[in-house]
Parts: C-alpha cells; structure tokens; sequence
C-alpha cells in the first residue's frame, strides 16, 4: 500500500502537471482480467490500482476500451461514449477514475478520430441511405475508375496493406487510410468536428484528465480531383500541402479542441501521436494553441547507441523550446517491438527484414536473442530516459523487462498489419500485447481465470509480479526505486552535457545537481568519488560497467 505521503508527492495540482510525468500505458484488453473472460476489463485494471500507485506512475493512458468488433484492437470504435459491454460499464470507468485520482494518478484516454469502425452507427447509416447522401458525406465515398467503376478510385495502399479503398454493394468506394473495417472521416464536414467536441466533453466532464491523440497528423485531406497515383503520393513534399498527411489545416481543428480543453480546471491535456517528417512540424502539434504536447518517437528506430541517443535527446530538446511544451521520451508502446528485444538483438531496430521467404523481426530469429544483454541495455535506456527533462511513457510490461512474445501461431495472431502485409509487415504486433503475468503459478499465470485472448510461453513466470516484486534486483524493484526517486529528484526542465572523454559514455547534470551517466560500450568507465554519491544503479568497483546507468546525487536530495 502506499502511504499518504507518498501520494501527496506525486500530485502536482497545477495546470502544469504533465510536463514532467512518468505516464504508463494499459492495453486494456491485456491488462487484467476480472471476470475470467480471457479478456482484460476496466475491473482489472481496478482491482490492481495499488500495484499503479505502488509503481510510482503519475498517469495512466488508456488505449482504447470502447464498443469494437477488434479488428484493429479497439482502434476501429463502434461509439465514442461507451465502455465496451465485454470490458464494463460506464460506472466501473466512474470508478476507476475514483480509484486512480484516490491515489494520485491522473487519466488520459485515446481518441481515434481518424476513422470510426465500420460498425459505428454512421458508417451504418451511411452504407444504408446510398451514394449523394448527407450520410456518406461523412465519410470519403467516391465512384470508381474503369469502364464500370469496378476499380478503385486510385492505387493508393493502406498502412495495413492492400488498398486503401473498399466497395461497398451500390459500387461507391470508400477510403480507409488503415484495415478496411476503418473507414477514414470527413473532417471537412462540421457535424464530424462538432460530434469529437462532444466526445471531448464527455469524457472531460467525467473526470478525464488528458487525450492521446490516435493518428493526428492524418485527419484532413485534400481530395480534389484528379488525385495523384501512388507513385506520384509518395514523391510529394510532406510540408503541410500533402494530400494525406500532416496538412496545415489540421491545426484549425485542434485550436477548437483547445478551447475546450481550457474550459476546464485544471485545462485537460492532449498529446499528438503524429508521425511526421521534420522536429519543426512536430512542434505544431505541440504548441500550447493546439494539443500542447507530441510524442517523441525517434528512440523507438534508434540503436543503442551513444550518439543516437545523444543527439536525438540535443534535437527534442531544442524542439520543446521552439513549442514551449516539454519533450517526451517512449522507447516502446503497443505498435513496436518491447526495446528488452530490440537491444538484445542483431541492431537493425527492431524492424523486420526478409530472409528468404521469411519475415523475421530486428535482423535475427528468436534463437540470436539475447535476453540478458536484452535486458542490461533496457535497463540502462530506462534510467537515462527517466533522468531526462520532460515527460516519459511506459508501456505496460516494459516494468518487467518483458521480452517481445515471438511464439504465436499464425492461427491465434489478430493483428491485421500480420495478415494483411503492410507497414508492419513481418510478425505484427501482437508480440508486444500478449496478456501480462501477475503470479508465477495459477490459470493465464494470473491474468484471469480462464486462458487469455492471446498465448503466454512458459517463459512468462519468470518475469511474473509476484515473483519480480519479492526480488530486489528485478527490472520492477528497478522501476519502482527509479520512479520513486524521480519524484524527489525532480527539477527545473533543462540539462547540462558533461564531458566524459569517451564518446561510448553519456553525462549529463540537471540543474539541482542529479547527474546521469551511461556507458554505452563493454569497457567499465571510471567514476572517481562520484561511485561514492551513486544513489541508483550498478558500481563496480568504482566504475560504471558496460551497458549500464548510474544516477549521481547529492545526499540532501534524497534525504
Ligand atoms: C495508431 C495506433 C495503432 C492503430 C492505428 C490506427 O497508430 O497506435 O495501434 O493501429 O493508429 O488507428
Ligand atoms: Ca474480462
């Protein structure tokens, strides 16, 4: 349990909040499961609000809980104002909002609004009243090419693969950026912007502290006839005038969401997902007019690497100043590979690649894992990136240094990105949204009470909770001492680089005199009298060892 103290710490009542919070992601359906379903529920995820305080997050983010067929899932969403029956009710979201806020931790919910699901009662309505009508105005309908309109309206591919059009019965076409049963939204049209601003509200008013923004650089468009081939597409300038992606007029429509964001005390936040070309167009999403924050995606495709690292941390850096809003810092989330697999594999990210006939994930089959360097080097990026200024998101598992899950039969995977072929192509993502492991021992090793939705090897018990929570030297009793200092820690939103004399070996000073060192390389580096002041991680002998973070600090700060 955690003591008053503890939570009065971590709540940090002003509107400001966020700029510096560890926020932790909960794949809903791979969380916890109540009611022995097999799949994770909202009471899971209520009945292990002790295990989130004891953690030390500030905030949970939620990916999606909403009424889905899972096509994509739950980012293909049948109603926006809902919990889907399967998960709970609206009164068990009440609830676990009660609960998290009892102990400190804010709530962020996703909103997709790039696309409804195909099952969402507009699409419905829009299938049913036929081309011209104002129902399919709310989407993207067009007629086909070809003699009789039986080819799609362009080449374009979707990010899942195959086409990004579908025909419907009456011969329209529909446009979905992502899995056909994604429909993409017509932004131009007011009833669709008026409908989010109602969603916003609704969950704004149900206690919601903040949003994470699905897909946000992608929701206008330009369709103006005639549309480029996807040849053409892909040579176009992402520079605000692209026909798909990041267009400057997306801003218009979270400067409306601003307004209502401020209407409330304190402001709710939002954070972009937006995957876009350059530092500077991120920061547009960032700006305190719009959504006020943007993920940082760039250590998701680096190497651990010093350099990398070092000059992806100067880059976002410099960015937050040009925003005014505080960098963020993810080394995994629901859609890449767990970073203890990337780092413990052959450097090639993390990304699939062919060999053969085969697609296999970050350069090598399962057997060149290796899960202990995996590991030290997960270790090592999670203390640096928790010293950084800014805001950090951890995915959940990633607390128990978690492996990508590599053994699922073609047979139980459900990710369309596996069976479709497209960006992720490979594996997908199922890997890293395998239900979590709470008891060594007992059914879905203490998911839930019957199985789960998605396989857990044998190899799951060993990085159980209940097993890494009695060890000291585990990933969590890392992860709960790390964030626990954190919070003492803490300070103004700025660093200063040290130098090392060796370019393997990172250091930087917070203002308050928190230093963090890590030694990208196998040679140990020397700390002198600093091993002395060394408040979290591992001296040997007075050195850094390889693949390894130190925190430095002086006494009165942890006092
Ligand atoms: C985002 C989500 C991803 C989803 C896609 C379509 O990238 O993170 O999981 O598949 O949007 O909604
Ligand atoms: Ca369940």
């Amino acid at each position: 349990m955690t003591d008053a103290s503890t939570a009065e710490a971590r709540t940090d009542d002003t509107a400001a909040w966020w700029r510096q919070a560890a926020v932790y992601q909960i794949y809903p359906r791979s969380f916890a499961d109540a009611n022995g379903d097999g799949i994770g529920d909202i009471p899971g995820i209520l009945s292990r609000v002790d295990y989130l305080a004891d953690l030390g997050i500030d905030a949970v983010w939620l990916s999606p809980f909403y009424p889905s067929a899972l096509a994509d899932g739950g980012y293909d969403v049948d109603d926006y104002r809902d919990v889907d029956p399967r998960l709970g009710t609206l009164a068990d979201f009440d609830e676990l909002v009660a609960a998290l806020h009892a102990r400190g931790i804010r709530v962020i919910v996703d909103i997709v609004p790039n696309h409804t699901s195909n099952r969402h009662a507009w699409f419905q309505e829009a299938l049913a009243a036929g081309r011209g009508s104002a129902a399919r105005e709310r989407y993207i309908f067009r007629e086909g090419t070809g003699e009789n309109g039986e080819l799609p309206p362009t080449d374009w591919v979707s990010v899942f693969g195959g086409s990004a059009w579908q025909r419907v019965d009456d011969g329209q076409w529909y446009f979905h950026h992502f899995a056909v049963e994604q429909p993409d939204l017509n932004w131009d049209n007011p009833e669709v912007r008026e409908d989010f601003l109602k969603t916003l509200r609704f969950w704004s008013d149900r206690g919601v502290d903040g949003f994470r923004i699905d897909v946000a650089h992608m929701l206008t468009k330009d369709l103006t006839e005639p549309l480029p081939s996807r040849a053409e597409l892909e040579l176009l300038p992402q520079d605000g005038t692209h026909p798909l992606i990041d267009r400057d007029e997306v801003h218009e429509i979270y400067a409306e969401w601003r307004k209502v964001f401020n209407s409330y005390d304190p402001p709710r936040t939002a954070v972009a997902e937006a995957w876009v070309s350059t530092p500077e167009r991120r920061a547009r999403y960032a700006s305190a007019e719009g959504l006020g924050q943007a993920f940082n995606f760039d250590l998701l495709v680096a190497d651990f690497d010093a350099e990398q690292f070092r000059s992806i941390i100067a880059d976002n850096l410099a960015q937050a100043t040009l925003s005014g809003s505080s960098t963020t810092w993810v080394l995994s989330n629901h859609d890449v590979t767990r970073h203890a697999t990337r780092y413990g594999l052959p450097p090639l990210n993390g990304r699939p690649v062919k060999q053969g006939t085969e697609w296999v994930k970050a350069g090598g089959p399962a057997d060149q894992l290796d899960r202990e360097r995996g590991r030290r080097r997960a270790h090592a990026a999670t203390l640096l990136l928790l010293g950084l200024p800014g805001s950090t998101y951890l995915y959940q598992g990633e607390e128990l240094g978690l492996h990508e899950v590599a053994e699922i039969s073609p047979e139980q995977r459900q990710d369309p990105a596996f069976f479709r072929g497209g960006e992720f192509d490979g594996l997908g993502r199922d890997g890293c949204r395998v239900p979590l492991p709470w008891t060594a021992e007992g059914s879905s090793f203490g998911f839930g009470a019957d199985g789960a939705h998605l396989p857990q090897p044998s190899w799951f018990a060993e990085y159980a909770v209940d097993v890494e929570a009695a060890d000291p030297s585990s990933t969590l009793s890392l992860y709960r001492e790390a964030l626990r200092l954190r919070h003492r820690l803490q300070t103004a939103e700025s660093l200063e680089w040290v130098e090392t004399g060796r370019v393997d070996v990172l250091r930087f000073a917070r203002p308050n005199g928190w230093q963090v060192v890590t030694n990208f390389g196998a040679e140990p580096f020397d700390l002198g009298a600093d091993a002395d002041a060394v408040v979290l991680g591992p001296v040997d002998g007075g050195a850094l060892p390889g693949e390894s973070t130190v925190w430095i600090a002086p006494q009165e700060l942890i006092g």
